[in-house]
């Protein structure tokens, strides 16, 4: 069974992850599926909004830890750099239904959807410097841009989660729903059923402000992670991670 399911149901394609052992943890492998799947969606007719969900009771505990020590990111064509990027350019209304914990890219990711709907059960964080790295996806530009810099900075440098409630006030995500995979099928099938020129024009011009700017910082970001992730700071906390999972 892949890790990445891809179905599409009339004109919603839903992408949702599938390792839910793993509270799926995202490898290379998943990120590049993600990205092909994105490319095929953005050049699809039949498609006209994507659904990101998740198999069992969490969204994902962002990137394996795993993958990271075995072949960290750190080069521009690597797959989560390749994911992001389709992520950040993808042309149509692209929903997210979170539930459990979204942790790291998890987080970061939602920043790229237009509408997220959460279930209570979300929990978000973001523990890129708890992990000795630098944040990802454009997030040290679009987080404090939706929260405010003071907020972004607490969150990021401390390493705190977040819950539901939080995300609402600060505009991360669009509306709290019991069952968030029904509540973010409503609305994509709504958006489906509007006219798909004028949802992708409304899109480009709604994401054109920022576009730029966040290329640019996604690489900067990117630059700083690829020595991030090598480190010592990175890898002491890596096998704080490994040591946790082996004591079990
Ligand atoms: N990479 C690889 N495996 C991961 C993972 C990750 N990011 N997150 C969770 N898993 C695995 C665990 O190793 C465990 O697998 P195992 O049963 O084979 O050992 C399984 O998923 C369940 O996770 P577990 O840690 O037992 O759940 P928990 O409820 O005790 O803790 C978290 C949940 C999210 C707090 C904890 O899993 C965690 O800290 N994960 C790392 C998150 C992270 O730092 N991600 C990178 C962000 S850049």
């Amino acid at each position: 069974m892949s890790e990445i399911l891809d179905r599409q149901m009339g004109a919603v394609r839903y992408l949702s992850f599938n390792r839910p052992g793993k509270m799926n943890a995202l490898t290379r492998n998943m990120y590049a599926q993600l990205a092909q799947a994105l490319k095929d969606a953005a050049g699809d007719f039949a498609v006209r909004a994507v659904v990101i969900t998740s198999q069992g009771d969490h969204f994902t505990a962002g990137n394996d830890i795993v993958d990271f020590m075995d072949n960290p990111p750190t080069s521009e064509s690597s797959e989560v750099a390749t994911f992001l990027g389709a992520l950040l350019n993808f042309p149509k209304p692209l929903i997210a239904a979170v539930k459990g914990n979204a942790v790291g890219v998890g987080t970061t990711m939602l920043l790229h959807c237009d509408v997220v709907v959460a279930a209570p059960s979300a929990n978000f964080s973001l523990p890129f410097v708890s992990l000795g790295l630098v944040p990802e996806a454009g997030s040290t530009f679009l987080f404090p841009a939706l929260v405010g810099y003071q907020r972004a900075a607490k969150i990021f440098l401390t390493g705190e989660s977040f819950d539901a409630d939080t995300a609402l006030d600060m505009g991360l995500i669009a509306q709290i729903a019991h069952d968030a995979d029904a509540a973010a099928t409503a609305i994509a099938e709504q958006i489906a059923d509007q006219p798909p020129q004028a949802v992708i024009n409304t899109k480009a011009l709604l994401k054109a402000r920022n576009h730029d700017a966040v290329a640019s910082v996604m690489q900067a970001e990117f630059e700083i992670f690829a020595l991030a992730v090598q480190s010592d700071e990175a890898m002491e906390a890596f096998m704080k991670f490994m040591a946790k999972k082996g004591s079990k």
